[in-house]
């Protein structure tokens, strides 16, 4: 961990307008979070004292993101308007932050559009520039394609300045040492360069990149760090490297989960969240797309084909076949699927069979209890040992008064075959309601309840009606 203070500033502020998007860039997700959050969650794991945001093109909807982001560090925010630059936007901290200047301590400096970087890499980082006194450390990589990249200009092992792609030479284009973004600096010392920078380049851009060579020239101490995995500093600047991100951080994820004991089958076609956890022993078959926060436990069978997101909690020995789980808690030893939805709030016990073709919602099942075909169970509530016919439909929809109702199902209650029950209602102990029954009233404990019409029979009917005259019988 870094000896001296430290804060961090994340730059944020870009368009992105390569990605051709309504949403500002650093809000794209990546497995279902933003950019940024990828970035600040990375942050979380060293001791930051306190985090920057610089934000500008669509400032309300990462004001509003950053807002509903829970970090144990302090995080505030500076516009940059207009976003003149990457060192524009950091000139904006140390112009616009009057609790910064009289900072001693060292300043990180990210960006919410590299996502992808381990909290080991930056505590190296950190540890680099502090270790070796730097007052300028850029982290950078060794890239076989470094299209795109600012090239680190070196002489010997001296630092000599960075240039963009946009501003280089062909001789320089051929440099596969790439600045990553990503800098420790002495806050005092390097800070007051940034009033120096000029926007005479390719892009009429104010580069933080230049801060590189004014410090050379001032006589500090400017370093490297190396990065040994260059896939960790990929950039999203186009829809090309957010497919490209995806893949990486799946990856990642599909290793860390089968070094733990879980068995994937084809990591090929199998997409996991970088926060779901999985229990030892459990498998994920081909076709799975887990997103959320998600925990799964042992000795599970999971797929194929099968989407979670949201909060899931599913416990051990649970078996979920080309099924859709969002925001439910699932008790061991009980099987989903084929073709099941549970979503909104469903909360099933142990040793519960919900078969194809069963949508549950917003629904409390209990242990031992099988609604194995065909039914809708929505806003309900079912005690142990009940069984749901074929068909089922709990019709929790008052169209009137445009509420959901709920419907009781108690212990050891059997509901028949193709039955509506029409909510709010409520269908007792051991009761039983038979087949094809529209169901309105409560049903008693121990009661058959029965609500449809009676059959009846009308002799000859057939052959009257196809004008057959010797009627036997
Ligand atoms: C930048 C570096 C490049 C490096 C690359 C690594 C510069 C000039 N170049 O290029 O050397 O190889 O990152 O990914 O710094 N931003 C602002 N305000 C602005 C402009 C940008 O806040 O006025 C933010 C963006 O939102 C983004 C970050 O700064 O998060 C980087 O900007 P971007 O335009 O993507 O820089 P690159 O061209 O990728
Ligand atoms: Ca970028």
């Amino acid at each position: 961990m870094p000896q001296r203070e430290f804060k961090a500033v994340i730059l944020a502020a870009g368009k992105g307008t390569r990605l051709k998007s309504e949403l500002p860039k650093v809000l794209h997700p990546l497995f279902g979070k933003p950019l940024l959050m990828r970035v600040l969650d990375t942050l979380g794991g060293l001791q930051a004292a306190e985090a920057c945001v610089i934000i500008g093109h669509g400032r309300e909807q990462v004001t509003q993101a950053l807002a509903a982001y829970e970090a144990d560090y302090t995080i505030q925010t500076v516009v940059q308007e207009p976003q003149l630059g990457t060192g524009h936007a950091l000139l904006q901290v140390r112009q616009k932050l009057a609790d910064w200047q009289n900072f001693t301590g060292d300043v990180l400096i990210l960006s919410g559009d590299v996502p992808l970087l381990t909290v080991e890499t930056l505590a190296t980082l950190l540890e680099t520039h502090q270790g070796t006194q730097n007052d300028l450390t850029v982290l950078v990589a060794t890239m076989d394609n470094p299209f795109g990249y600012g090239r680190v200009i070196t002489e010997g092992h001296t630092v000599l300045r960075v240039v963009e792609q946009k501003d280089a030479s062909e001789a320089e284009k051929q440099v596969q040492t790439i600045n990553t973004g990503v800098y420790c600096l002495n806050w005092a010392k390097i800070s007051p360069l940034l009033e120096q920078l000029s926007s005479d380049n390719a892009q009429g851009e104010f580069y933080l990149t230049d801060v590189i060579a004014l410090a050379v020239q001032a006589g500090y101490r400017v370093g490297l760090s190396h990065l040994d995995d260059p896939d960790e500093v990929l950039g999203v600047n186009a829809r090309t490297d957010l497919a490209q991100c995806h893949a990486v951080l799946n990856e990642r994820t599909l290793n860390r989960l089968m070094a733990e004991g879980v068995t994937v089958l084809h990591p090929a076609s199998t997409f996991i969240a970088p926060e779901v956890r999985i229990g030892a022993d459990s498998t994920v078959l081909p076709g799975c797309y887990l997103q959320g926060d998600i925990t799964i436990g042992k000795r599970c069978m999971i797929g194929p084909h099968t989407t979670m997101s949201g909060v899931v909690e599913i416990a051990d020995d649970v078996k979920i076949l080309q099924s859709v789980v969002r925001d439910s808690r699932i008790g061991a030893f009980t099987n989903v699927g084929p073709f099941a939805q549970l979503r909104d709030g469903v909360e099933i016990s142990h040793h519960v069979n919900i078969g194809n073709f069963v949508e549950v919602k917003k629904t409390r099942i209990d242990h031992h209890t099988n609604a194995a075909h065909l039914a809708y169970l929505g806003d309900a509530e079912l005690g142990t040992d009940v069984n749901i016919g074929a068909g089922t439909i709990t019709a929790n929809y008052d169209p009137v008064r445009d509420i959901k109702e709920r419907t009781i199902i108690a212990d050891g209650a059997k509901v028949g075959s193709n039955s509506v029950l029409v909510a709010p209602v409520s269908v007792g102990e051991n009761a039983s309601v038979a087949a094809g029954s529209v169901i309105t009233k409560d049903v008693k404990p121990w009661n058959l309840a029965i609500a449809r019409g009676r059959q009846v029979e009308i002799n000859g009917w057939v052959k009257r009606a196809k004008g057959i005259t010797e009627v036997t019988s």
